[in-house]
């Protein structure tokens, strides 16, 4: 056998694997199993935007190689929405922005663009593990920044020793986040602007989440906070806004050195976005609020089943105003969030995530996607019940 690289060594155990393989066991036992963990949206893609693909996929214009750093109808459509969305100033679409293949690929890209060996990055724990393998991979070294309940999980930056942010390239923070689903202040993202100018550390905003929200809420963008666009950038996708995680399309958007780093890397990586699906893109950048709200709506009441479901059984929970998850914490008798989501699945055929998969700092807590509908959450909780589960 051939020896793999030594980074593959260090990318940390999969914490899912366990989970996957009792799933598999319950599957072929026959149990009905309710899944839960995932958080890829149930529900299709808007209808226009697969017309638009369909008749793009059409046009042999869009069958060549892809500009590497996205159309410029797409990058145009791109800022003209962040502008709109947010009340920003519209970015260059030429060297302001970036499409990215879904926003993970740049969230991976932008750790090759910055991290040398030895380099530190700031990351939230628990959060999207890509922060710490894109770490990982260029050798660098993590330092994670806990978000805990009585922070509104919202990292403490005054905790981060001066010595290791002197040495840090970038800090990652997430908004609305996961896994948490806690929201950002302006306050906040102003703070992280002062704190990365004072250590030239390039700030990253991953807003995956941003359509995603309750209650007639609506996520600010970094670019909200003063002077921001002098040392951040945000990644945008349209996977979760509009139900289409497998189309893998995304953009990244704000400092011009940052954006042309990227745009280095990315085309030394790969060859962009199908056209065909940038083309259906730019029909997603219209799609009405009324569907997003429709959506939304959908959402809402499923979080609510969610929460009545929790608090029945004896959880005291805040209502989450955004992202697709509800973040809670383990019942009291429980020791630690794997051995209660095997249980979960085990005794009642319901699949969860536990908090310590997305970081240390996550343990203690578990969390539930909203991608059922209500019958089928309420079934989960039936069963949650007739077995005994309280907090
Ligand atoms: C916080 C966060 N960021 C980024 C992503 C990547 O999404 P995509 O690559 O589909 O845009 C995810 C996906 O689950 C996520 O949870």
């Amino acid at each position: 056998m051939i020896e793999t690289a030594k980074r593959l060594e260090q990318i940390p155990p999969y914490l899912f694997a366990r989970i996957d393989e009792k799933k598999a066991e319950a599957l072929a036992k026959g149990v009905d199993v309710i899944n839960m963990g995932i958080g890829d949206p149930d529900m299709p893609t808007f209808p226009h935007i697969v017309k638009a693909m369909q008749e793009a996929v059409e046009d042999p214009s869009t069958h060549d190689y892809p500009p590497y750093t996205g159309t410029l109808e797409y990058r145009k459509a791109a800022v003209k929405w962040v502008a709109e969305r947010f009340g920003v100033r519209e970015f260059d679409p030429v060297t302001e922005c970036i499409s990215s293949i879904g926003s993970k690929e740049s969230i991976h890209n932008v750790f090759f663009a910055y991290v040398n060996p030895g380099d530190y990055t700031l990351i939230p724990d628990p959060g999207y593990p890509v922060y710490n393998t894109g770490t990982i991979f260029t050798g660098g070294i993590s330092h994670k920044m806990p978000l805990l309940a009585e922070n509104n999980f919202l990292p403490d930056l005054s905790k981060i020793p001066a010595e290791i942010a002197t040495k840090a390239k970038l800090m990652f923070i997430n908004y609305p986040n996961n896994p948490t689903s806690a929201i950002a202040t302006l306050e906040f993202f102003e703070e992280a602007v002062a704190f990365c100018k004072k250590y030239n550390i390039l700030l990253c905003h991953d807003m995956a989440y941003s359509e995603i929200s309750f209650d007639g809420y609506k996520s600010p963008s970094i670019f909200n906070a003063k002077g921001a666009e002098d040392i951040a950038i945000e990644f945008h996708s349209l996977s979760k806004s509009y139900n289409m995680t497998g189309w893998r399309a995304g953009w990244v958007l704000g400092n011009r050195d940052a954006i042309k780093a990227l745009s280095q890397v990315k085309t030394n990586v790969d060859s962009g976005i199908f056209k065909a699906i940038q083309r259906a893109g730019l029909e997603a950048f219209k799609t009405p609020q009324k569907l997003l709200d429709e959506r939304n709506k959908i959402y809402e009441v499923r979080r609510d089943a969610i929460l009545n479901g929790l608090r029945d059984l004896g959880w005291t929970i805040e209502a989450p105003k955004s992202s697709m998850f509800v973040w809670a914490p383990i019942p009291q008798k429980w020791s630690s969030a794997a051995e209660f989501c095997e249980y979960l699945l085990e005794e009642c055929g319901i699949v969860v995530s536990p908090g310590n998969a997305f970081g240390d700092s996550g343990e203690g807590y578990f969390r539930i996607a909203m991608t059922n509908d209500v019958p089928r959450v309420k079934e989960a909780f039936a069963r949650m019940k007739a077995k005994g589960v309280s907090y």
